[in-house]
């Protein structure tokens, strides 16, 4: 298939666009590059033996769009592009319901114009908010999401399942990512953080690296086995490879289509720091801090209908999560 990423250029974006030429499909990247670096496009090219088809342009922008439809027979879509820092979305709200909604409206009025209408959506496990069941299914309810970006993505869920519902030639696949962190085993591409990292794993590797003095652990009070919080980790090229199996679900017009995508295993923040240290013979100092806001305990899904419908699980445990990582960020201490 013809596949246009949008958003292609940063963290899975561009880890997915390595599975996607491994199973034999064409890509197409449209990113404005707002949270990425044209570089990790160069570096991607390396890995697969060819340049990157690349549009620098912004999914709001409906002309841009147009003239990508209008160039190239897309098959397919997946929808990456999205601001995603929860922090910065509790402080800018507007940029984040403008740009996260607004690119979502323009794309989909654009895809339907040009008789595109199979799409697979990145959603994410935070509209599981407090979840209700553990481990969590894909239908354990949606729950209160704390931040804009969350609300970004339950909200696009809904619009998603209206346009699917109005007009059933669509066939659009919600895909709910749990946390993903590692990179491509070549050390050449990873994740690229703005700033003070918000996530655990670029704090843990920062920190190995001596950018940052110390990991703050945010709590060690919860009802958990070692009171900090638990989360389902997933190596990036699983999830990029679940973008390809999730093309099988449009293959064969599955309509409306949710997937969680997680290994289904829950590791404590002392589990992934203890891991890190362990396989990468690295210190990462740490201290006890206070609860993060709008944090839970425990969050971890049950990964077996993707199993199931898409023949698709994760291959990498948490070792092979933390050595891609720490060799990542120490091949390329600034990033790209
Ligand atoms: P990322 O920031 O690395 O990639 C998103 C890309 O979208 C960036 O390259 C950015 O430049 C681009 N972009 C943003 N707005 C755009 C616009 N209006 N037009 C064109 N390009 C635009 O983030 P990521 O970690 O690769 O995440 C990809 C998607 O998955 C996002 O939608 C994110 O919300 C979602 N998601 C990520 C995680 C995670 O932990 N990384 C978890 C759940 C869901
Ligand atoms: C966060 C977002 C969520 C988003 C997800 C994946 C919040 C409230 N939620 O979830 O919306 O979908 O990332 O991008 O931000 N931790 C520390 N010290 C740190 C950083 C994190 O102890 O410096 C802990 C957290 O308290 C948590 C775990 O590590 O227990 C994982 O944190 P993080 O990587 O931010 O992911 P989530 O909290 O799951």
């Amino acid at each position: 298939m013809n596949i246009l990423l949008t958003g292609g250029a940063g963290f899975i974006g561009s880890h997915t666009i390595i599975e996607l030429d491994k199973a034999g499909h064409d890509v197409v990247v449209v990113d404005n590059l707002c949270n990425s670096n044209p570089e990790a496009l160069r570096r991607v090219a390396k890995i697969i033996g060819k340049e990157v088809p690349f549009v620098e342009a912004d999914v709001r922008d409906r002309a841009a769009m147009e003239q990508i439809f209008t160039d190239n027979k897309i098959d397919a879509v997946i929808h990456f592009a999205g601001l995603k820092a929860v922090g910065e979305s509790v402080s800018k709200p507007l940029e984040y319901y403008e740009n996260n909604m607004n690119a979502t409206f323009v794309l989909l009025d654009v895809m339907r114009k040009h008789g595109c209408k199979n799409l697979i959506f990145s959603s994410s496990a935070t509209v599981y908010g407090d979840p209700a069941v553990i481990p969590i299914t894909e239908d354990c309810p949606k729950g209160h999401c704390t931040n804009p970006y969350g609300q970004t993505k339950s909200m696009l869920e809904e619009v998603l399942i209206d346009v699917q519902k109005a007009d059933n030639e669509w066939n659009i696949v919600l895909l709910r990512y749990f946390n993903p962190i590692g990179a491509h085993p070549s050390g050449t591409m990873g994740e690229n953080p703005n700033g003070i990292p918000n996530n655990l794993m670029p704090y843990i590797t920062q920190t190995a690296v001596g950018i940052r003095e110390e990991l703050g652990v945010f709590g060690n009070d919860y009802d958990t086995h070692d009171g900090t919080g638990v989360r389902d980790y997933i190596h990036v090229c699983d999830l990029a490879a679940g973008h390809v199996a999730a093309l099988k679900a449009i293959d064969r017009k599955c309509g409306l289509a949710i997937y969680n995508l997680g290994t289904g295993h829950g590791y404590s923040v002392l589990d992934v720091v203890n891991a890190f240290m362990k396989v990468n013979g690295v210190n990462v100092p740490y201290v006890i801090k206070p609860r993060r806001p709008g944090d839970i305990a425990t969050c971890y899904c049950d990964p077996a209908k993707a199993k199931a419908e898409l023949g698709w699980e994760a291959q990498y445990g948490i070792e092979e999560m933390c050595r891609d990582s720490w060799n990542w960020q120490k091949n390329n201490p600034k990033g790209y």
